[in-house]
């Protein structure tokens, strides 16, 4: 059978950029997009595309009979910050369209899932430096709970129904061709966009609080490499990790390439989220089982990210 897949938040930071790499993958007919909100011009003009409500179990279910779909990456959910302003939005957008798809793959209306987690299902009782892949999970944030039980219900319908569901915990992602919305992580990006507009920014986190960061490229690659081949005999969702920084070092990196580039501080509320989550992951299970590798370091993503955005 022939790959149909289905991209949920297509528009969106990650969204966007794997649906393109999907489709450059599997081809453009092959591959479509979704959200409640059209995309860009690139995206919406190169394969097909369905406005879609992830909490809406029925459309859902419209469009993968409407294209007989396979595979599901289910790329929407509402991020850190905003869920700490609408718990109980944020929970129903991040967990019932996982339970939805869940529940389609148990029946066999869907072959694979990827549903990805994220750093925030660690909290201040997980060790900071070097987290493990298995370790103390007891996030503080609605996001991370979210992430942490969507976590759980993959292992329960991989475990009792055999879905194949894959993950991964991505860090912050920084890229340059949309930008992210309501993460704790977000100022990594609106960094670069301010220093080339205003050769100033105001970060909202603390100078010194240093967070795992991926660069887009490394995603993607992460992305594509877990959902290729076999299904996995064991659930796990993978610490992936690349490169951890904070924002004076981030700073310091932009001043190479704009030395008039200046930084201020000003914490607010995601000062507490971010203090909760690890300064650095141990991503050696996902290095070992499917040869996860990054290539971007901190300097390499500053100069793509400047090279890009000017
Ligand atoms: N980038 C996300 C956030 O900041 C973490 O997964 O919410």
């Amino acid at each position: 059978m022939t790959e149909k897949i289905l991209v949920i938040g297509a528009s969106g930071q990650i969204g966007s950029e794997l649906t393109m790499r999907l489709r450059a993958k599997y081809g453009n007919e092959s591959v479509i997009a979704s959200d409640i909100r059209e995309g860009g011009a690139e995206m919406m003009e190169s394969g097909p595309f369905e406005f879609l409500d992830a909490t809406d179990k029925a459309d859902i279910l419209v469009i993968l009979h409407k294209h007989e779909i396979t595979t599901v990456y289910l790329m929407a959910a509402m991020l850190s910050a905003t869920a700490e302003k609408h718990p109980k939005k944020a929970w129903d957008i991040n967990m019932n369209a996982l339970l939805y798809v869940l529940e389609f793959a148990e029946k066999g209306l869907l072959k694979t899932i990827f549903w990805p987690s994220s750093i925030a299902v660690f909290g201040e009782t997980t060790p900071r430096d070097d987290t493990p892949q298995k370790t103390i999970l007891e996030p503080a944030t609605v996001y991370g709970i979210s992430k942490l039980a969507g976590e759980r219900w993959c292992n329960y319908f991989h475990d009792k129904f055999g879905v194949d569901v894959r993950t991964i915990r991505y860090p912050g992602i920084i890229s340059w061709k949309t930008m992210p919305g309501g993460g704790t992580t977000d100022y990594a990006v609106e960094i670069f966009h301010e220093a080339l507009k205003k050769g100033s920014y105001e970060c909202f986190l603390d100078e010194k609080t240093k967070l795992p960061m991926m660069y887009m490229e490394d995603a993607l690659k992460a992305t594509l490499d877990i959902m290729d081949g076999e299904a996995f005999d064991t659930y796990v969702a993978y610490n992936v990790a690349a490169v951890s920084f904070h924002p004076k070092k981030l700073a310091k990196e932009i001043q190479t390439i704009l030395p008039d580039f200046k930084i201020t501080y000003k914490p607010d509320f995601r000062q507490q989220i971010a203090d909760t989550w690890p300064r650095t992951i141990d991503d050696s299970l996902a290095r070992k089982e499917w040869n996860w590798k990054h290539d971007y370091d901190t300097t390499a993503i500053v100069k793509d990210m400047l090279k890009n955005l000017s």
